[in-house]
């Protein structure tokens, strides 16, 4: 089925108004970018999309030569825009000859332009999305086309639009950081510092200087001035990371510096004005930690205004297939031989296993697969998870506890952790859902309170 909306990345120094809005009219998402890492920000893995690349808009040599490589990234169906004449240049000729489907030649009728990059889109759309063999292999690149991950792609656009503070919530190995990567690189703030700083790795007396820097001579052994992260991420987005294992003392220093926007340097004399983004993100059940006094709730909802929910990888269904393939692809060089893909066993293998770690799970299991593997395709037991090619319920009362598990899951992400919200979804009591979440190990039973709003996050990321 064709999406409602097809995404078009417009390539032009000088893009043109009216065919902007005849693309619109004709009901098209314009994304108009002019360099190759443009490109790549606009590309989302998996999911095709029409390029159209205005060669009549005077790139430089060195710029087209860049668009080459965004030029093989397999979901693009491309159409080049020329001027007469332009193509008697051999590597222009080469470029267009090599991978677009079609051109057009200044002066182009807007619809016979809107109607090539239609079909170029048409053909790449049969291709196979499990495909998308990642030779982009930018960093930062996002794989998913399940229901939760074009959610999760649109609150990404969405809250990349504004200035507020995005939480971002999710167990470990899901693309925390991957998505505040994204946030950054689509805001307006792209071409600030994005600064992370990891909250639980940083030893709590450390920390205080590493957020906010010193003054030379603060104290001993203070040769030189040093500039915080919180400074240092002036302009750009400030990414707190593993927020929930900030110690209590930082937190009021955080909390102050949310509410003032200033820094003062340890040893220092006044405040300096910081202009910051932030996003913050967690591993950790941030009701429990407010619960056992382990977090400032104060400063969790100054940090929370928007929230996301990185789903983990169990509850993306055919993703955990198309995430494998990106992985083979990009690190199928470290193999000794030519590998076709992944034997039936591994398919079966890879969509009953539960992937506690998610997606750094996923990926170290096909890396380690790949230098392993002997045979031409990769096997369950390349991926060490021979035990799990047998459908795994064995008894009907397991396969309904792991219906029952995957409802609950799918349910709490599409209400973002409402459990009220979600209760009523699935036509049971709030009291029989949190139950539920006990007796799945979802959720401690100790101290946490029903009947106040406390157990609910706050949420105010519409989607679409
Ligand atoms: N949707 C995705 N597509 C491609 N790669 C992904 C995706 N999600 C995560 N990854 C990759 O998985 C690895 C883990 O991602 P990331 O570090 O963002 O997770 P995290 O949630 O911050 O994990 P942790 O809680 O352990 O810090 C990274 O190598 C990242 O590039
Ligand atoms: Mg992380």
């Amino acid at each position: 089925m064709e999406p409602a909306t097809r995404q078009l990345i417009y390539v032009s120094r000088d893009p043109s108004a009216e065919l902007n809005t005849r693309f619109l009219q004709r009901g098209w998402h314009v994304e108009v970018v002019g360099s190759a890492r443009e490109v790549r920000r606009a590309v989302r893995a998996g999911m095709a999309a029409g390029g159209l690349l205005d060669l009549s808009s005077e790139f430089q040599p060195h710029e087209i030569a860049a668009f080459e490589s965004c030029l093989t990234i397999p979901n693009v169906g491309w159409v080049a825009a020329t001027t007469p004449g332009q193509l008697q240049d051999a590597a222009l000729r080469r470029l267009v000859r090599d991978y677009c489907f079609d051109y057009v030649t200044v002066p182009y009728s807007g619809d016979r332009i809107v109607d090539s990059v239609g079909h170029a889109y048409g053909m790449i759309s049969l291709g196979e999305p499990a495909s998308n063999d990642g030779s982009t292999g930018a960093e930062g690149e996002m794989v998913g086309s399940c229901d939760a991950m074009l959610a999760l792609f649109r609150s990404i656009r969405k809250v990349a639009m504004t200035d507020a503070p995005v939480f971002i919530s999710g167990e470990s190995g899901t693309g925390k950081e991957l998505t505040a990567v994204a946030i950054h690189e689509r805001s307006a703030r792209r071409n600030a510092p994005f600064v992370p700083i990891n909250c639980g790795a940083i030893p709590p007396h450390l920390l205080q200087s590493e957020l906010f820097g010193y003054e030379r001579g603060a104290f001993t052994g203070a040769n030189q001035r040093k500039i915080g992260r919180v400074e240092a991420a002036n302009g750009g987005t400030l990414f707190l990371d593993e927020i929930g294992d900030l110690p209590l003392e930082s937190q009021a220093s955080l909390l102050r510096f949310l509410q003032e926007r200033k820094v003062e340097r340890l040893g220092g004399h006044g405040s300096i004005d910081v202009d910051v983004r932030i996003i913050s993100a967690t591993h950790v059940d941030m009701t429990a930690a407010m619960i056992e006094g382990r977090f400032r709730s104060d400063l969790y909802h100054r940090l929370c205004v928007l929230q996301i929910d990185e789903p983990p990888l169990r509850a993306r269904g055919k993703d955990i297939e198309l995430l494998a393939r990106h992985m083979l692809e990009r690190f199928k060089k470290d193999a000794s031989r030519r590998l076709r893909g992944f034997a039936p066993d591994a398919i079966a293998a890879l969509h009953n296993y539960g992937w506690p770690g998610n997606v750094r799970e996923l990926i170290n299991r096909v890396r380690r697969a790949i230098v392993m593997s002997e045979g031409r395709a990769i096997t369950a037991r390349d991926l060490e998870l021979a035990e799990y090619v047998e459908i795994v319920p064995v008894s009907l009362a397991q396969a309904r506890e792991a219906a029952e598990r995957q409802a609950i899951e799918l349910a709490l992400l599409r209400h973002r952790g409402r459990l009220g919200d979600a209760a009523h979804e699935l036509g049971i009591s709030r009291v029989t859902l949190y139950r539920l979440l006990c007796s799945h190990g979802m959720r401690h039973m100790e101290g946490e309170p029903l009947a106040t709003p406390h157990g609910e996050l706050p949420v105010s990321v519409p989607h679409l």
